[in-house]
C-alpha cells in the first residue's frame, strides 16, 4: 500500500527499532527507511536481523542489524553505542521487542510471568535509560519537536481483561505508565516525547501465531467489518511515522490505540432485532408503570 505522507518526512534521522527483525517492529523500520530515516534494528536471533537487514537494503534503506537482548543492560548499552557509532546519532527509539504466549495463571509460574514483564516492561524502561544520553539534542525550551522520540508498542489486551495473557496484560499495563511517566519528566528537562501504539490484532506477525491458533486464522482473516478485521503491519508503521514526523510534534505521553475500534467490542450476546423488540417493550412497560411506582398506583 502506498504511504499517505511525503517520503522525506524522516530525511536524515536515525532510528533505532527493537523487535525490528519481524513483524510491526520491522515495517516501522521498513517505512521510517522509505521515509528517509536510517535504521538499526535490534534482535536475539542473528539469522532473523540479517534477513530483515538485507531486506531493507534491497529497497535502498540504510540499515544495520544489532544483536542483543533487551532484558541485559549491557547488551542494551553496547547495542545503542554501536547504533550511535554508525550513524553519528540517534532520534528515535522504537521499543517493539516483546514476548507472548497463551497461558491460564494455573499454568503460568512466577519465572514465566516475570520472563514477559522483564521483556517488555524492564526491556523497555532498560533501553529507553540506556538511549537517553543519545537523545538529548540540547534544545531545552525550545519546543518538543527538538528532542527525539521514544516510541512504546504496547496493546488494548489490560483495558479490560484478557484471557491466558495476565502477564502480557500487565506487562503492557506497565508500558503505558512508563510511557506516561517519561513524557512528563523527559518531555519536561529534554524535550523528548514519549508515545505509544497499541495494536489491535494484526496480521501475519508473531504474536497473532502464538495467540490465534492456525486453524482458527482463516476464519478470523475472513471478517471485513472495521471492529473485527484485521490490521496490518502498514497501519501500525503509519500510526508511527505520524508520531514521529513534525504532524505529532504536539504529541507527546500518549498511547495511541489502532485497531478499528476493536477493544470496545465484546461478544454479542443478543442479536440487534432482538435488542430493538426487547428495547420497545421495555419503554412500555416503563411508560405504563415509572420506576418505584406500581401501576395499581397511577
Ligand atoms: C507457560 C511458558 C510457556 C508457555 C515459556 N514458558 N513458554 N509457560 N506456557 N507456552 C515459561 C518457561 O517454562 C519458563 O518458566 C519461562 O516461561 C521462561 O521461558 P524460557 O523459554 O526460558 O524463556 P526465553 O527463552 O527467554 O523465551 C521468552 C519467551 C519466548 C517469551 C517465552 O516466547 C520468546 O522469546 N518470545 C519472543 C518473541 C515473541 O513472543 N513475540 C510475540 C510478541 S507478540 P519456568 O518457571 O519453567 O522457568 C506480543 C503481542 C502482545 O507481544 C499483544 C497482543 C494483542
Amino acid at each position: 500500500m502506498e504511504s499517505p505522507f511525503r517520503a522525506d518526512i524522516l530525511r536524515g534521522q536515525v532510528a533505532f527499532v527493537t523487535g525490528g527483525g519481524s513483524g510491526i517492529g520491522f515495517e516501522i523500520s521498513r517505512q521510517f527507511g522509505k521515509h528517509g530515516a536510517s535504521v538499526a534494528i535490534m534482535g536475539r536471533r542473528r539469522h532473523v536481523l540479517d534477513a530483515a537487514v538485507s531486506a531493507l537494503q534491497s529497497e535502498g534503506i540504510q540499515a544495520i542489524g544489532l544483536a542483543g537482548d533487551v532484558r541485559k543492560r549491557e547488551d542494551a548499552s553496547r547495542v545503542l553505542e554501536e547504533a550511535f557509532k554508525h550513524f553519528g546519532k540517534l532520534d528515535i527509539l522504537v521499543n517493539g521487542a516483546a514476548g507472548n504466549f497463551l497461558a491460564s495463571p494455573e499454568d503460568l509460574s512466577p519465572n514465566a510471568f516475570r520472563t514477559v514483564l522483564d521483556i517488555d516492561s524492564v526491556g523497555t524502561y532498560t533501553m529507553s535509560h540506556e538511549a537517553l544520553n543519545y537523545l538529548k539534542k540540547g534544545g531545552q525550551g525550545k519546543g518538543l519537536s527538538t528532542g527525539g522520540l521514544i516510541l512504546n508498542i504496547s496493546a488494548t489486551l489490560h483495558y479490560t481483561a484478557s484471557w491466558y495473557q495476565i502477564h502480557v496484560s500487565a506487562a503492557k499495563a506497565a508500558v503505558d505508565s512508563i510511557t506516561r511517566s517519561l513524557a512528563l519528566e523527559w518531555g519536561t528537562d529534554y524535550d523528548i516525547r514519549v508515545n505509544g501504539i497499541a495494536p489491535g490484532p494484526i496480521q501475519d506477525t508473531p504474536g497473532m501465531r502464538k495467540l490465534v491458533p492456525a486453524e482458527m486464522q482463516s476464519d478470523v482473516s475472513r471478517d471485513d467489518r472495521l471492529l473485527h478485521k484485521l490490521g496490518k503491519t502498514w497501519d501500525i508503521a503509519m500510526a508511527a511515522l505520524y508520531l514521529a514526523s513534525d504532524a505529532g510534534k504536539f504529541v507527546n505521553g500518549t498511547t495511541m490505540i489502532v485497531d478499528g475500534g476493536h477493544w470496545l467490542s465484546q461478544p454479542r450476546y443478543i442479536a440487534k432485532e432482538d435488542v430493538k423488540n426487547l428495547s420497545r417493550v421495555v419503554e412500555k412497560k416503563s411508560r405504563k408503570s415509572p420506576v418505584g411506582i406500581p401501576s395499581s398506583k397511577l
